[in-house]
């Protein structure tokens, strides 16, 4: 058995029956897929409730390679890469673009999965392609960006039909005309001649501020999903809640802070067991002190409960919870 404590971010004190480390295709080749083979990176946005009894593959394939172009840069990252490293290489480099970004906790492989996004900037922006291998077929392929269907922490990576893809490495460009976005409310009150540099350092600082470090306080980043409503059902809550952050979307529904909801209705203090909300941003739930995986999903249930009671909303989980032999929420 494997200890997966150290291979997932939320630390739950849990065994993995076979694991198998992706350094190179040639590892892929030897890979007979089943049903209950699940595909890990970092483990920074996955939570393992209890022993996993299928195959884990983590992929650790790496190498970089960039080529300057007269109109920006083409980045090739694989997926083993840590993310919060090529983006810190990219912006001492002069390559602008992934500033807002900074210090999303995980891997390159991971960042197309569930479109990784962060004051006003979403990775699918930079990528142009998607290397990944099927398992099942053992064959190699390309998606274009329209291909992977990138949307709200979303992609068709992460589509029941196609979990058997393993992301071998991302295509990105960074274009050389570069404008930084400063729109997000925790970003509005930098001056617009702002540096990448100074973003990098600015989110940085707010990210340590606001977000749990996982290595002293495990957890798995946001657990919940912002949720997107109608405008309609947007209105009425606000007429109630008239605080309630929300975000205009181009196809006319609106995100809300799920954060704020949770806030707002009293469970920054709830605890069951180890595991507790955070009591900085409530979106993220953290293993306070040997969380169980019970412990994770019964506190995880009781807030769904208590937001659709509230606000007659369904709080949907943003990080992937895995039981005995897969995703419990695929
Ligand atoms: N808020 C509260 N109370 C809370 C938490 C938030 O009132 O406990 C309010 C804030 O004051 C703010 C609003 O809710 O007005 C939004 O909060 P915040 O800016 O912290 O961002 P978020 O919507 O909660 C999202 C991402 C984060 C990302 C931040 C910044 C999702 C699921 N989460 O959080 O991503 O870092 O925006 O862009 O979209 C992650 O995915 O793991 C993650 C941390």
């Amino acid at each position: 058995m494997y200890p997966l404590k150290n291979r997932h971010s939320f630390a739950i004190d849990v065994f993995a029956k076979q694991l198998t480390e992706i350094r190179s295709l040639a590892d892929l080749a030897l890979i007979k897929w089943s049903n209950d083979t699940y595909i890990l990176g970092e483990g920074t946005n996955t939570i393992f409730t209890e022993n996993f009894e299928g195959q884990l593959l983590l992929n650790r394939i790496t190498g970089i390679e960039i080529q300057e172009t007269r109109e920006g840069w083409h980045v090739f990252a694989a997926a083993g890469e840590n993310w919060h490293q090529l983006v810190v290489s990219l912006i001492e480099q002069g390559i602008y673009g992934s500033e807002n970004l900074a210090l999303i906790p995980g891997s390159v492989g991971a960042a197309p999965v569930q479109n990784i996004g962060a004051y006003g900037v979403e990775v699918a922006r930079f990528i142009d392609r998607v290397d990944v291998y099927d398992c099942k077929l053992h064959v190699e392929t390309s998606l274009s960006h329209e291909e992977c269907q990138f949307s709200y922490r979303d992609s068709l990576f992460k589509k029941p039909d196609h979990r058997h893809w393993l992301i071998t490495g991302v295509h990105f460009f960074f274009p050389k005309a570069w404008q930084p976005v400063l729109d997000y409310p925790d970003l509005a009150t930098l001056p617009t001649d702002t540096t990448a540099k100074e973003i990098l350092a600015h989110v940085i600082q707010v990210r340590q501020r606001k977000l749990p470090d996982p290595q002293r306080v495990p957890n798995a980043g946001s657990f919940f999903k912002n949720s997107v409503v109608s405008s309609a059902k947007c209105q009425q809550l606000r007429q109630k809640f008239p605080q309630l952050p929300y975000y205009e979307q181009p196809d006319g529904s609106c995100k809300l802070a799920a954060g704020w909801l949770i806030d707002q209705a009293g469970l920054k203090s709830y605890v069951v067991g180890g595991a507790g909300v955070h009591s900085q941003q409530a979106l993220v739930l953290v293993n306070r002190d040997h969380a169980s995986g019970q412990d994770v999903l019964q506190l995880a249930e009781g807030i769904q409960a208590q937001v659709k009671q509230r606000y007659g909303i369904q709080l949907e989980a943003e990080v992937r919870l895995l039981n005995g032999t897969g995703l419990i929420n695929p």
